[in-house]
């Protein structure tokens, strides 16, 4: 690995303001979600707000929280994960809004139902089934459960719940919310063909698997009016399978995500493991981040490794030939972020996520801005155990 120094390169790209309809944040660095599972009471506590708080005083422009339950029971699966509903919930919320604002950053909320990942038995109604686009078919190692085709009641249901938690988001002074579609939970599992059999309107060709997302977008643009930004997060892999392809060129792509934008989306979020990679190697080197922006004509934000070294720093000269199995909770030396300020630079994309390398280093974005890089913490796994 090249030894860490002083910018190598350009990085003001990473500090130039950003604007997007009723959106201003101060810089392109944007917290990704990350799931913590640290609320065993269901809401954000002085922990939890001292750590987003200190991510914001750190210099991250746009927070995206952890991923958090809408108000369903179908929504819940992991324990320890923070609700979006309820006084005691949206009063921790509003608690970690106002402590990122008070240090000039902004913040969304991460808007979540895990679908299959859903079991009988679990809280917090223990009746209540996983829900997913078709019966489980059994084929995925997580769902050797029974999941439950959602009927058209069940549907209408949890779009509202998404309503509810978007209008709360905008009730509780957060700044935005962003729409977990992506790795293979319930939005995604409509999406993708091998989840979604139905013969019905939610089911069909590509276009017809978007309609969840899009009814789900209307539904929230319809409850938090024009000017409250909504980002939606999306992929390719799923956590059953991180081979797995929702678009399989870009016309695909166009179709999965231009109901989307009609339904009011502002801002994508294109979840890759590694930024840099190619999204249709056989067509050119633009990746993820800038398909969807160049399909969507939307800022689009880009993510996967931003900092952080190992398969990263071999990658760079050799961007096909990544294992894109690697399991990404394992400890990852530093890396420069040149690559991705030129692709900024370039306009590939308009932002940047930062997932483990700001889990490890709260001063992540300061360091980097004042020429300190090498004084950042590298991310060890073991990081995962604390919520600091
Ligand atoms: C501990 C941890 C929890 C995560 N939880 C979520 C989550 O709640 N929602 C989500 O969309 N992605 C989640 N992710 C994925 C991250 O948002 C991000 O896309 C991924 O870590 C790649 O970025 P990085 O390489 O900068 O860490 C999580 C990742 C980690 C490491």
């Amino acid at each position: 690995m090249m030894p860490l120094q002083t910018p190598p390169t350009d990085l003001s790209p990473l500090f130039t303001p950003f604007q997007a309809g009723g959106l201003s944040l101060a810089n392109r660095i944007v917290m990704a979600p990350m799931s913590r599972y640290f609320c065993p009471e269901a809401a954000p506590h002085d922990g939890v707000v001292a750590y987003y708080r200190r991510r914001a005083a750190g210099g991250v422009g746009l927070i995206i929280t952890e991923a958090t339950y809408i108000p369903h029971p179908s929504a819940h699966s992991y324990e320890n994960v923070p609700v979006f509903y309820g006084d005691a919930a949206l009063a921790g919320w509003k608690r970690v809004a106002d402590a990122v604002h008070r240090e000039g950053g902004r913040i969304f909320p991460q808007l979540w139902h895990t679908g299959s990942f859903r079991e009988l038995g679990m809280k917090p109604d223990p009746s209540v089934p996983g829900f997913d686009a078709s019966e489980n078919l059994n084929a995925f190692e997580h769902t050797t459960h029974r999941t439950k085709a959602m009927t058209e009641a069940d549907i209408a249901e949890v779009i509202a719940a998404y309503a509810k938690a978007a209008k709360s988001a905008q009730e509780f002074g957060f700044d935005g919310v962003e729409i977990h579609g992506a790795h293979g939970y319930l939005i995604d599992s409509f999406f993708w063909r091998q989840t979604n059999r139905r013969s019905d309107r939610w089911g069909g060709d590509i276009t017809q698997r978007s309609r969840f997302a899009a009814e789900v977008v209307k539904a929230i643009r319809s409850a938090v009016g024009p000017g409250f930004p909504i980002s939606f997060r999306w992929s390719q892999f799923k956590q059953q399978d991180y081979r797995a392809k929702l678009a399989h060129t870009p016309q695909e792509l166009e179709q999965t995500l231009a109901p989307l934008v009609d339904a009011g989306v502002d801002i994508f979020h294109a979840s890759a493991r590694r930024y840099w990679e190619p999204a249709f190697k056989d067509l050119s080197p633009l990746t993820l981040a800038g398909w969807t922006r160049k399909t969507t004509g939307k800022p689009t934000i880009a993510v996967g490794s931003v900092g952080l070294g190992g398969v990263a720093s071999t990658a760079k000269t050799s961007p096909t030939h990544v294992d894109s199995t690697t399991i990404s909770f394992t400890d990852a030396p530093l890396d420069e972020v040149d690559k991705v300020a030129e692709l900024l630079a370039a306009g590939e994309f308009d932002l940047v996520a930062v997932g483990r390398a700001l889990l490890a280093d709260p001063e992540w974005a300061q360091k980097i801005k004042e020429g300190r890089s090498a004084e950042r913490r590298a991310f060890a796994k073991e990081q995962l155990h604390h919520l600091e």
